[in-house]
């Protein structure tokens, strides 16, 4: 078996195996900007609805939330959330996605309001206890840092919120957009890393919504 042994100053960057990536193995991917960002933000639109409902639906969202979205993109989930009602924060670091996400949410007119936020999950902007819902979209595998990302889900999710995060179900040695995801493996040891800090519990689960499979893993604090 192919081993490397990358030791990461923070986060989680360390894996022992080419066939053994860390959930966040796609934290060096090319960042979303310039045409780039803006071509990948549109490809987003397509086929998002589903998925968004999901993490709404495990979640058991309401109305009286105020729901964090992370790397948001183009704002499906967002828009989703506050079509029911919620306050929504979308943050996502790529300034096209935000442009698009803006765009689209003035076409849409939701009933809630949504606050959009250039902002990383390392570095959140939003206040200690700020939210009761966070959740994540195919976004965990970008994040250069889990530690500090999952370090201030926490600060900013109120005791007894939840932090749902969706990926793409994949295959150990998938490569290309085929790799955009998380193997059964990947979904494990983000689950762990929760409860590692300091989340009371975290659940692996899947999901297949039509012909796109989808793993969830939805930690809560206490
Ligand atoms: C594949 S897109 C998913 C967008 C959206 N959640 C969806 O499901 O349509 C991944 C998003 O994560 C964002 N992202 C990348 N690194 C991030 C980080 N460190 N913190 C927050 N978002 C990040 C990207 O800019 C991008 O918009």
């Amino acid at each position: 078996m192919a081993s490397t042994a990358s030791a990461g100053e923070s986060g989680w960057l360390v894996f022992a195996s080419m066939t053994d990536l860390p959930p966040n193995h796609h934290a060096h991917y090319r960042q979303f900007s310039g045409v780039f960002g803006y071509l990948a933000g549109f490809t987003m639109i397509i086929g998002r609805g589903r998925d968004a409902r999901l993490v709404a639906e495990i979640a058991n969202m309401d109305a009286s939330e105020h729901v964090l979205d992370i790397g948001c993109g183009p704002g499906t989930a967002a828009r989703l959330a506050a079509g029911r009602g919620a306050r929504v924060t979308g943050v996502d670091p790529a300034e096209p996605m935000l442009r698009i996400a803006r765009l689209l949410t003035r076409l849409a007119r939701p009933a809630g309001d949504i606050d959009w936020v250039r902002a990383s999950a390392e570095r959140l902007t939003l206040l200690d206890d700020s939210v009761t819902l966070c959740w994540s979209l195919a976004s965990v595998h970008h994040w250069p840092d889990l530690t500090a990302g999952l370090s201030e889900v926490q600060r900013v999710l109120r005791p007894g919120g939840s932090f749902i995060a969706l990926e793409k179900r994949t295959q150990p040695g998938a490569t290309g957009n085929a790799s955009h995801g998380w193997t059964p493996d990947q979904a494990d040891a983000f689950a762990e890393m929760l409860t590692d800090q300091g989340f009371t519990s975290a659940e692996v689960s899947n999901h297949d919504l039509g012909r796109r499979r989808v793993v969830v893993v939805a930690g809560h604090t206490s």
